[in-house]
């Protein structure tokens, strides 16, 4: 399906585009509007605005027209989803590598840090490249997206470069989300001549003191800094790649940013700010960072039902493989006793994916059995982005 979409940015929050011609090809057709005019467009399960679509509009044609047993690879998952298969048909479309848990920093609110509240055992460590190309080795004939990251900061792996443009050259779409802090000029100028298609950049504050609160041990002069060498290298080498997407967690500590932010985007000359719902699993830690303003807020904070729904696309679509190599289902499942198998270990992901273990826990999830991790999980009641 083509899909020509004029986009028409509101002039007064977006001032980046006014007008574009949009060509998405095969998308899953899904467009919405969001409040301010500008348009979202769901493309396989990811939500990108029309803007970040036409910026990686030759990332996407490579990446599907060089590849088409991709296309193919996305309709077998989407049929296993559709039958409720547990033996999914095909590899899955999407995955989620983390090339380190070691961070440079100590935010509250982190998912790393409620497991470690838990009590559960989180080993790190940095993945080593050539575990990370026999894994892609396996897979890329089949995933177009690689989301390049978990908990920790992808950059303190030194050979985060390597991984970016391994997966470059086998034009898989890459995105890594970063606290920025490690952004100096010469990393700056290995990112974007990486081939990065899409760079998030997690700022909580919009001064020094706002984002000290949230992000412990971090510096804002120094975020600040990294976007503004990412911005001028890239325009510099007139390259459309990274798409900088500032993003901001919506916090009790700086809900009342949120307006500041978008102005900060646009001072910054970003692409994109995205506001994101906090996910608080521990309920101990829900006073101290949940927002009080309700639309800033997944519903299931408030009471409202969160059952397991059994259209979650992750278990048939997507993976998510720790930095040692252990598999799981979902980004937020660490929990080793969760672990699908080691595919570093087994040398073998196609065996996991498939695996007994697999099957068994696609099958209770479907059949309902609350695994705490899913009953937990605010995602598959609502977008974590907020759709402002
Ligand atoms: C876990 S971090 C890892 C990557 C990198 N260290 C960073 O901070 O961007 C990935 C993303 O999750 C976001 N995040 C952290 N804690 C969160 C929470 N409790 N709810 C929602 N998002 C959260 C971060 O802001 C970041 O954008
Ligand atoms: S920088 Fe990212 S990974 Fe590190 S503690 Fe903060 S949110 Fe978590």
């Amino acid at each position: 399906m083509i899909v020509f979409i004029r986009e028409i940015y509101n002039k007064k929050r977006f001032k980046y585009y006014n007008e574009q011609y949009i060509v998405i090809i095969l998308c899953e057709g899904i467009i919405k509007k969001r409040p301010n005019n500008s348009l979202l467009i769901n493309i396989f399960n990811r939500t990108y605005d029309a803007g970040a679509a036409w910026k990686l509009r030759k990332v996407i044609l490579r990446c599907f027209f060089l590849h088409p047993r991709r296309l193919f690879n996305i309709l077998a998952n989407k049929i296993s989803k559709l039958l409720k298969s547990t033996h999914v048909i095909g590899m899955p479309s999407t995955m989620m590598i983390e090339p380190t848990s070691f961070c440079n920093l100590q935010c509250g609110m982190c998912g790393k840090n409620q497991y470690i509240e838990l009590g559960v055992d989180l080993q790190e460590g940095h993945m080593r490249f050539e575990n990370f190309t026999g894994l892609i080795n396996e897979v890329y004939k089949y995933v177009f997206t690689v989301f390049l990251w978990n908990y920790g900061e992808p950059f303190l792996n030194k050979d985060v470069f390597k991984m970016v443009q391994y997966l470059r050259d086998r034009d898989i779409i890459t995105a890594i989300s970063t606290n920025g802090n490690l952004l100096d000029q010469q990393a700056a100028v290995r990112l974007v001549n990486s081939g990065l298609s899409y760079l998030v950049i997690s700022l909580d504050g919009t001064d020094e003191e706002s984002y000290n609160k949230i992000r412990k041990g971090g510096s804002y002069e120094k975020v600040i800094k990294g976007i503004e060498n990412i911005i001028t290298y890239r325009d510099q080498k007139k390259s459309l790649t990274p798409y900088v997407d500032l993003q901001f967690v919506v916090m009790r500590d700086n809900e009342e940013k949120v307006e500041e932010m978008f102005d900060l985007g646009r001072k910054l000359k970003v692409d994109r700010v995205t506001l994101k719902k906090c996910q608080i699993s521990l309920e101990s830690l829900r006073e101290q960072f949940l927002p009080v303003n309700r639309e800033f807020r997944y519903n299931c904070y408030d009471g409202m039902d969160n059952e397991i729904q059994s259209t979650c696309y992750r278990l048939f679509e997507h993976s998510s493989i720790n930095w040692d190599g252990h598999v799981f289902p979902c980004c937020d499942i660490k929990d080793p006793e969760c672990s699908m198998g080691n595919c570093f270990e087994t040398k073998s992901f196609k065996a996991i994916w498939n695996g007994t273990l697999y099957q068994q826990f696609r099958k209770n999830y479907l059949e309902n059995k609350k695994y705490y991790i899913c009953k937990k999980c605010p995602g598959k009641a609502q977008s974590a982005n907020l759709d402002l």
